[in-house]
């Protein structure tokens, strides 16, 4: 670790209130690129052919990299991770009036793609520790029409995949890895994404791995990812003439310019995954003496945890009784950019609500029952609501790419916000 000398004359006044900040100078933006990634879009280019067509071409080489790198049989490149989540659902054979249990704590297009093939989200809460799927919950949370579970592996950091493979077999229930924010992390030392039933990732542009938008699917079962290169190709088969379609599918291809993009970024992705690793572990020792600022926990059968986003959980008593907005003010002004995160969690989403009653209302209409509760607060989902609202401090990836000085400099924002507020 490189030393940080701190003066010990940090100024108490706050930056926020006219004082002189902890840090002034940038952080890393984001992405980055090099001439390795301009020679691959021009090689992309200049191959005259933009569209992918299966057995050539560099979107079949980052599949078959990527299948790799993910210790996956295949994997199936796809035009964003919304779709990667739809195409999963839909060659699972989820449909309408089924009921899928996600957490609420995630981005919008986990719920969106259950209603997108007419089935029903079923939201499980978090744990208060890590922020992940509460596998007990979620096995509260099952009924006779559970098709499927999806956890989230919410800011890089898989999700207990022994207990929610247990839970998902015990049930006869499918398991989807929703790995949008996961790159390369694993668990107890295997890549996740394929150690469930099938997993779905994202390239758009804030994530680790990037080609501006872009997702892709990782599974072991063949059969399940014929069928999802199959939905993603208009339905055609694998093998099939070009215009025979055998099922109802859709054109999620991905283009032969993100494939190249996808190849060369590939090359960097573990280094900077080592670079963030070294820097959240810096981090997670260094704030955790700090009262009321408590990075997410870490469970130790996670071996690689992608760092999509550093999370912590801002204990308001501990801050004077100061509401999150106030500390996020505080901490910006010191140079330290952060957000609340998802401060309006999915069950309380009015996308997400509107659409949820509509297929509870046609289930109805035709003699079914879904679970569709009353109101958002009958959902039962304190730590998911505790997050959203007041708890949840992000710092984004790229933070994490920045030198040792200024994880110091992060710690010494923090202590600085933190000793103010304790005694003002
Ligand atoms: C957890 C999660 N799921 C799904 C998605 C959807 O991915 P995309 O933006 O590529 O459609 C995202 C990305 O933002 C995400 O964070």
């Amino acid at each position: 670790m490189e030393p940080y000398v701190t003066t010990g004359m940090t100024e108490s006044t706050l930056a926020v209130d006219g004082g002189t900040p902890v840090r002034t100078e940038p952080f890393p933006t984001w992405p980055i690129w090099e001439g390795t990634d301009e020679e691959a879009v021009l090689a992309a280019l200049r191959s005259g052919r933009w569209g992918s067509r299966p057995g050539s071409g560099f979107v079949d080489a980052f599949t078959n990299r990527f299948a790799a790198f993910h210790q996956a049989r295949r994997a199936i490149a796809v035009s964003n991770g919304t779709v990667a989540l739809e195409v999963a659902l839909r060659a699972i054979g989820v449909g309408p009036f089924d009921e899928v249990i996600i957490p609420a704590y995630t981005f919008v297009a986990t719920a969106t793609s259950v209603l997108s093939v007419g089935a029903i989200p079923v939201f499980a809460d978090i744990r208060p520790d890590t922020y992940l799927m509460d596998a007990d919950d979620a096995a509260r949370r099952i009924t006779a029409r559970t098709k499927a579970i999806v956890p989230v592996h919410i800011a890089g950091q898989p999700c207990d995949l022994d207990a929610l493979i247990g839970v998902a077999r015990k049930n006869g229930l499918a398991l989807i890895e929703d790995a949008a924010q996961a790159v390369g992390a694993s668990w107890r030392g295997r890549p996740i994404g394929a150690i469930g039933d099938i997993g779905t990732l994202s390239f758009q542009s804030s994530k680790n791995l990037n080609s501006g938008e872009g997702g892709a699917l990782v599974t072991d079962d063949e059969a399940l990812a014929d069928r999802a290169w199959s939905l993603a190709n208009c339905g055609r088969m694998p093998a099939g003439a070009w215009y025979h379609h055998e099922i109802a599918g859709s054109n999620h291809r991905m283009t032969e310019i993100q494939g190249a993009l996808l190849l060369s970024q590939l090359d960097r992705l573990p280094s900077q995954f080592a670079l963030r690793e070294q820097n959240a572990r810096l981090l997670d020792e260094a704030l955790s003496s700090i009262r009321g600022f408590t990075p997410q926990a870490r469970d130790e059968r996670v071996t690689g945890h992608a760092h999509h986003l550093y999370v912590s959980r801002y204990d308001p008593q501990a801050f004077g009784g100061r509401p999150r907005a106030w500390f996020l003010s505080a901490l910006r002004a010191e140079g330290v950019p952060c957000s609340p995160g998802y401060e309006t969690p999915l069950h309380r989403t009015p996308a997400v609500l509107s659409e949820r009653r509509k297929w509870a209302m046609l289930a109805k209409e035709s003699g079914r029952q879904v679970s569709c509760p009353e109101s958002p607060d009958a959902e039962n989902l304190p730590v998911t609501d505790r997050a959203s609202r007041e708890e949840g401090v992000w710092f984004g990836q790229s933070i994490l790419l920045a030198d040792q000085r200024a994880m110091h400099q992060i710690v010494e924002a923090v202590a600085k916000v933190q000793a103010w507020a304790s005694s003002h």
